[in-house]
């Protein structure tokens, strides 16, 4: 008979209902070795993002699947405020002491504009939340945890493409939320170097969706970043009848900001890569100098393209005539975030091989298939 296969490992993603947390639940479902627990507290997501989740990863299930895979493809989903630390508990309980093998931390408020206004909302949800989890975890002895960080943790970098070394300064309270949390995460690690294991990633660009179009990006109210509100002008759902450039006098190529965009799936298959290296077998900490067992990797294709060149993409993929009206410069925009992957690939065997025009291509076929995203639902 066939060896038994490995019992599933239990992995909570937080923001699994959001865009980049339903694609990492996605490549996570795909490989039928989790059984995937979802916390969102639907701030900027939908829930009838799970139900897709489940669809697309049961539809791919064998006929005669076993119960195991079936568990694998439908995710235990839990409505959770983490700022509040007995919603958080809540869910631990469910599952008990080591019920949750390891999580994928990736919920947070993310525009950089709005942390300026609402600072203390930022600091709480997305500070005191990561702690609160953390103490949890640890109260669960749930010791394993990959952190969705950002590229903006660099500001202004001195040099590009950026590595990971970059000394971190950031400008917003959004990004300085990020570096606050890296370092928690890096002192309890010091702290406990036999215990905890933890891998932030600091994400460029992600863009795109899953090729099916079921899930896809759906921020609720006007869309702060560039492709999806791009999208949402072709599909007619922004009824903007120019794109404002915000700026176009940075010392870049044409004068527009560069960003390294990468697809949301290949984003998401380095969660899973990440993931994989927190295991006792992982040799990724062996190159770590000191005794905490943390590392920071740059997400990214290394590639940097600016927004006339994403426009000039998207009226491909859209056949969308977009016109643009150039207009004052962006608070706390910087001239160019481009990656040096190296590290990332080097050590977790990451890739990004998708380029712009799949990206722009997945988009589309996303926002087509759902002009009202899940709203409709
Ligand atoms: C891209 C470029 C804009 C809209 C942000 C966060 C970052 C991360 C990803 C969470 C910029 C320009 C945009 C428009 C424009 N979020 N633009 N007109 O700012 O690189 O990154 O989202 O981790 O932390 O900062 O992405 O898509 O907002 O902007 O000209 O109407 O497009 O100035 O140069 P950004 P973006």
């Amino acid at each position: 008979a066939a060896a038994s296969p490995e019992p599933l490992k239990r992995v909570l993603v937080t923001g699994g209902a959001g865009y980049i947390g339903s694609h990492i639940v996605l490549t996570l479902q795909e490989t039928r070795k989790y059984k995937v627990v979802s916390v969102d507290n639907y701030h900027n997501s939908f829930p009838a993002a799970l139900t897709r989740l489940n669809e697309i990863a049961q539809a791919a299930l064998p006929e005669n699947a076993t119960n195991q895979e079936k568990d694998s493809a439908a995710v235990d989903s839990h409505t959770c405020d983490l700022t509040n630390p007995a919603q958080v508990r809540a869910v631990f309980e469910k599952y008990g002491k080591g019920g949750i093998w390891g999580v994928i931390h990736v919920a947070a408020y993310k525009s950089v504009g709005e942390s300026t206004e609402v600072p203390l909302t930022y600091y709480l949800n997305n500070v005191s939340a990561t702690v609160c989890l953390l103490q949890t975890m640890s109260e669960f002895d749930c010791v394993r945890f990959v952190y969705s960080s950002s590229a903006t943790v660099y500001g202004t970098p001195p040099i590009i493409p950026i590595p990971e070394s970059t000394r971190l300064k950031a400008d917003s309270p959004y990004g300085k939320s990020k570096i606050m949390s890296e370092t928690i995460i890096q002192d309890l690690c010091q702290a406990e170097p036999d215990r905890w294991r933890a891998i932030s990633l600091r994400y460029f660009n992600p863009a795109g969706a899953h090729p099916s179009g079921l899930i896809g990006e759906d921020p609720r109210g006007r869309p702060g970043n560039l492709l999806p509100l791009l999208a949402h002008m072709a599909v007619g759902r922004v009824k903007d009848p120019k794109l404002r450039v915000f700026g176009d006098d940075y010392p870049t190529p044409d004068g527009t900001c560069v960003r390294d965009y990468l697809h949301v799936m290949d984003l998401a298959k380095g969660h899973l890569l990440a993931l994989e290296a927190l295991a006792p077998d992982s040799k990724v900490f062996d190159s770590c100098s000191d005794p905490a067992r943390y590392k920071a990797y740059n997400l990214g294709k290394g590639k940097g393209m600016s927004v006339l060149q994403i426009v000039e993409a998207m009226r491909n993929a859209t056949g969308y005539d977009y016109k643009c009206e150039v207009v004052g410069r962006r608070r706390g925009d910087v001239p160019d975030l481009t990656a040096d992957p190296a590290l990332a690939e080097a050590e977790l065997g990451f890739k990004a091989p998708q380029n712009l025009e799949t990206m722009c291509r997945d988009l589309w076929n996303w926002q087509q298939k759902n002009p009202d995203g899940y709203g409709a639902e």
